[in-house]
């Protein structure tokens, strides 16, 4: 799973409905073994509290187990490559998610290995299982997609989540408003990517004014700190937009306001117990999602079964693999 882009609407429907199953089933029983025997390897070169601990969570819910690489005492420090790191790995478990600083690096593993790989998020690329579970929020929080006002304010240039979604939510027939500083902007192959798709329209501001009152998802990033060369440019960014309950009384009644989190600042503490913030459960969503993924990589996604795979290969999750079947791989 290295992009959205190898989604298509079955695949993602097939997702979400395993997904709502995974939730009923923590719900009614915490979880069952059906990943028994099976070991995810998290990789992460980059902080994560969500999708590292929700990865954990998905893996240990359906009876796997999980090996945490921790890079500050790995051989890594030694100097070992990404590739060699993961041919290593790929050797002690069946599927590894990767965390990676720079763009393309998710790509780069699966040329040396035939395990799936999910792609944590790639420097500014793309951060797919976070956009899995954000449209995910999105359909349980406001029913559909089509013919619906999204706007994604923030760092727009530097934000992968975004940048995952907007490619996602192209699949759709919606409205997406990309709202940021200049400097900020969605990157034109984004922008490129969606446009391709024909469905939706994408438009761009500096300010949110025009377009809050007939949102119906905001989603709300971090300006990316760690991305920023220099200090002195992200103090300037930081904190232009910020949504406080005096710009939630400008919104519809049912908006959804997302976020994926961490925030620094960008929704004030006053709208946590807004009926509208909708962060809180997208995270939560996040385990079932991945739960899901998880289960559907490895063949067990059907519920109260074991041994069977329901699905023909990956729940239709198309291959992006373009490496080469040598005898080195795993
Ligand atoms: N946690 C998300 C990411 O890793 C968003 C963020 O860090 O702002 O991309
Ligand atoms: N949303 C998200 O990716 O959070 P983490 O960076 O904490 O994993």
């Amino acid at each position: 799973v290295l992009s959205v882009s190898q989604f298509e609407l079955a695949a993602l429907s097939k997702l979400f409905a395993v997904a709502d199953e995974m939730k009923q089933l923590v719900n009614t029983s915490g979880g069952d073994d059906r990943l028994k025997g099976r070991m995810l390897a998290t990789l992460f070169y980059e902080n994560s509290t969500r999708t590292s601990c929700s990865l954990q969570a998905a893996m240990l819910r359906l009876g796997g187990t999980v090996m945490t690489v921790n890079e500050a005492t790995s051989s890594i420090k030694k100097g070992e490559t990404l590739q060699d790191t993961i041919s290593c790995l790929c050797r002690y478990c069946d599927v590894l998610a990767l965390r990676h600083p720079t763009e393309g690096a998710a790509a780069e593993a699966v040329a040396v290995t035939r395990r799936p790989i999910l792609n944590a998020g790639d420097g500014v690329g793309e951060h797919p299982t976070q956009a899995l579970l954000d449209l995910y929020t999105i359909m349980a929080e406001i029913g559909a997609v089509e013919g619906k006002v999204i706007t994604m304010i923030g760092d727009l240039k530097n934000g992968r989540t975004v940048h995952s979604l907007a490619k996602l939510l192209a699949l759709y027939k919606c409205e997406l408003h990309c709202v940021s500083p200049p400097a900020l902007r969605m990157p034109e192959s984004v922008r490129a990517e969606v446009a391709a798709r024909g469905l939706a329209s994408l438009t761009e501001s500096e300010s949110f004014d025009a377009v809050i009152s007939r949102t119906d998802v905001l989603y709300v990033t971090r300006v990316q700190k760690e991305r920023f060369a220099s200090e002195a440019e992200y103090e300037s960014l930081k904190a232009v937009y910020v949504i406080t309950p005096a710009v939630m009384a400008l919104a519809k009644q049912d908006m959804a306001l997302m976020h994926p989190l961490p925030r620094v600042g960008e929704i004030s503490e006053d709208c946590d117990d807004d009926p509208r913030a909708a962060y809180f459960k997208q995270m939560e969503n996040g385990m079932f999602v991945r739960m899901a993924l998880l289960a559907l990589l490895l063949g067990k996604s059907e519920v109260n079964s074991s041994s069977s795979s329901s699905m023909s290969s990956n729940g239709g999750i198309s291959s992006s693999s373009g490496g080469q079947n040598g005898s080195s791989k795993c």
